[in-house]
């Protein structure tokens, strides 16, 4: 692996699968009575959040404390970048102190390469933009691996804006590279041009997407970007794309139902299919924590258990 993640490309079916067992080790870590390991002690990390989450930087913040690293959670809001300060000096300041990891999240492609030729140290990207947001593929790969002791040969049918979700690129690199048979599905204004070309298939019949599916991938509808006229009308995204129980039940029995969050209820999936028993929206969360774990283990831990004392 290299010494960052900022995408899912750069990564070999080698390190995919890597990830994956360490992530299952750290899930063990995770059901214990007491959650916490040395392997992170003395080393700083910095959550670096420009745009706002919930589950992203929680989970961060959470691997990192049950790893034992000493934390620095930056605010934005409450930073001197509201003073003017650029994102540089605001890097080159917060390595002055002495950090060992970035986690960024920041609404511009390409900001943890960034981020990573300032500051000198690991980083993990934790979603640039519109680009990628490889922590949460990756853990949607392990939630899949958890149920279906495999990915090579799974039908994966990803549902709703591709065109403006990080989230959907980033699975598409990790689930085609593992050998899934990837199935894209939404309005055809939201569904970029050519990318048959990463080796998925695309359908704007949401049953046909459906049909036979071992998992369904639903994703945020984007509403703060409806202005721009990509969009059909609310009611008509909810007639053609809303996973319900009649899209579901032409699935496979053992389907299981996704979603990375945040979720807008009633619009991309009805409630009654998100706390569905085939639905494992809650453990992908849960699966957060130990994937990230593996990765901070991976980027930073190696080697660190000897240095510790
Ligand atoms: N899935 C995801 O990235 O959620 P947050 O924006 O809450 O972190």
């Amino acid at each position: 692996m290299e010494k960052s993640l900022h995408d899912i490309e750069n990564l070999t079916r080698d390190d995919l699968e890597l990830i994956l067992a360490t992530s299952e080790q750290f899930r063990e870590i995770s059901e214990r009575r007491v959650k916490k390991v040395p392997t992170l002690r003395g080393k700083t990390i910095c959550l670096f959040f420009i745009e706002n989450s919930t589950r992203t930087r929680i989970s961060f913040e959470l691997a990192a404390k049950r790893m034992s690293a000493d934390l620095i959670n930056f605010s934005a809001s409450t930073s001197s970048l509201q003073k003017g300060e650029s994102l540089t000096d605001t890097v080159k300041t917060i390595m002055a102190m002495g950090v060992d990891l970035f986690v960024i999240r920041h609404s511009a492609p390409g900001s943890s390469r960034r981020v990573e030729q300032v500051a000198g140290v690991p980083v993990i990207n934790a979603g640039d933009g519109p680009h990628a947001h490889p922590t949460q593929a990756l853990l949607d790969l392990f939630t899949i691996y958890r149920h279906k002791k495999k990915i090579e040969g799974l039908k994966v049918a990803i549902i709703g804006d591709i065109y403006h979700s990080r989230v959907a690129r980033s699975n598409i690199f990790s689930l085609t590279r593992m050998g899934a048979e990837v199935v894209l599905c939404g309005p055809p204004t939201l569904i970029p041009r050519e990318i048959e070309k990463l080796g998925v298939q695309v359908t704007y019949s949401v049953d046909e997407a459906c049909k036979m599916a071992d998992v369904i991938m639903c994703l945020r509808m984007q509403l703060e970007r409806q202005q721009s006229g990509m969009f059909p009308s609310m009611r008509e995204y909810i007639q053609l794309y809303r996973i319900d129980e009649k899209r579901v039940s032409l699935a496979k029995d053992d389907v299981i139902i996704m979603h990375p969050g945040p979720m807008n209820r009633g619009v991309e999936i009805i409630p009654e299919i998100a706390y569905h028993h085939r639905s494992v929206i809650e453990e992908q969360v849960t699966n957060g924590v130990a994937t990230r774990m593996a990765l901070f283990y991976l980027l930073l831990g190696r080697g660190n258990e000897e240095t510790a004392d």
